[in-house]
């Protein structure tokens, strides 16, 4: 049977996955109700296309800015607030929902086939939420295009002003202008990294995957122990962006380094646009060995999540309306692909 979605009145406490200790002082249930609506996706009249970061216009980044600063500014019970959506994430991985039935047993979405699909879904709101606080149903969150050489750095609108409201604080500060490595090599040369770095997303997209579930991660189903396995991407690019801009000098490398913390980063969500970016290249990607990049079991179709939308309206969602991210309104500004043929 599929992942159920969790009992909101049984949340508990999360743990610290960097040492195993319980995050007493952090509280990252959501606001209660028991008012749940089966969430339909609504008819799409005007395809969002999601901005590489790199390229964003200045009237852009203006939107962007504001729209997370009045995020912020919600009342802190509101379930669109800032801090609310940022704990959406611990909530969900770090152990604080127990899967409803079967006893402790943890929901976990990460390292395993619910990864592509429980983010996409997280970002779905998070980006609705923002143009509704704008007045823009248009609003489309930005990518971090860490695949390409050209978004290999930090996009600069996160790091260049501390008052901007897409500032952290809590990042490596060795790293806000270097260029990214995706190998956690600690290499010096520049050209190296991104040579590095260009074969690691065509290993990640192509050369290492002979089965859909070696992209999208192991199967993962009621009943099941966390973490049966990552896909490629989650594995290697997504999770070396977490270290690699999380802060050690912090106590478990907050914010973007540590699952209760990442979601606090604002550029989280403009990883996780990438990371979603990934998922989409991937399904269009022409390849023989697999025609078809449908998971088809009914386990991964009918697992669901529960989500707050832009209405503030708690809403279940199915793993089966994620795979066509047109079908949910929103597509990727066109963007080389300079790891597809690469051969180092
Ligand atoms: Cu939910 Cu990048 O992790």
């Amino acid at each position: 049977n599929p992942i159920l979605p969790p009992e909101l009145n049984k949340c508990g406490t999360a743990t610290n996955w960097n040492n195993g200790e319980s995050l007493d002082g952090i509280n990252c249930c959501p606001p209660l109700t028991t008012d749940i609506i089966d969430y339909k996706l609504p008819p799409v009249f005007r395809m969002k296309i999601r901005p590489s970061a790199h390229r964003a216009s200045a009237e852009y980044m203006y939107k962007y800015n504001l729209a997370t600063d009045r995020m912020k500014r919600l009342p802190a019970d509101d379930p669109r607030n800032f801090m609310q959506q940022a704990n959406i994430h611990c909530a969900y991985c770090n152990g604080a929902y127990d899967q409803p039935g079967q006893g402790t047993l943890d929901i976990q979405i990460h390292k395993c086939w619910l990864f592509f699909p429980f983010h996409r879904w997280y970002l779905y709101f998070y980006e609705r939420i923002l143009g509704k606080l704008i007045g823009d149903p248009t609003f489309a969150l930005p990518f971090w295009n860490w695949d390409n050489p050209k978004g290999m750095t930090i996009p600069p609108m996160f790091v260049e002003d501390p008052r901007s409201a897409l500032y952290d604080r809590k990042r490596n500060q060795k790293n806000l202008r270097a260029v990214v490595d995706l190998g956690l090599t600690d290499a010096t040369d520049t050209l190296q990294v991104v040579s590095n770095n260009l074969t690691i997303m065509h290993n990640e997209m192509i050369r290492g995957i002979s089965d859909p579930l070696d992209f999208m991660g192991a199967r993962y189903s009621e009943g099941s122990d966390p973490n049966p396995g990552e896909g490629s991407v989650e594995r290697g690019s997504h999770t070396s962006i977490h270290a690699w801009v999380g802060d050690p000098e912090q106590p478990s490398g907050e914010d973007l380094g540590n699952f209760y913390s990442a979601g606090r980063d604002p550029l989280f969500y403009c990883h996780h646009a990438n990371v979603d970016r990934m998922w989409y290249l991937w399904q269009r990607l022409p390849n023989n060995k697999l025609p078809d990049k449908r998971i088809t079991d009914p386990d991964y179709l009918n697992a669901s999540f529960l989500f707050y939308d832009e209405n503030a309206q708690l809403v279940k969602v199915y793993v089966r309306d994620t795979f066509d991210n047109r079908r949910m309104g929103f597509d990727y500004e066109r963007i080389d692909l300079p790891w597809m043929d690469y051969r180092p």
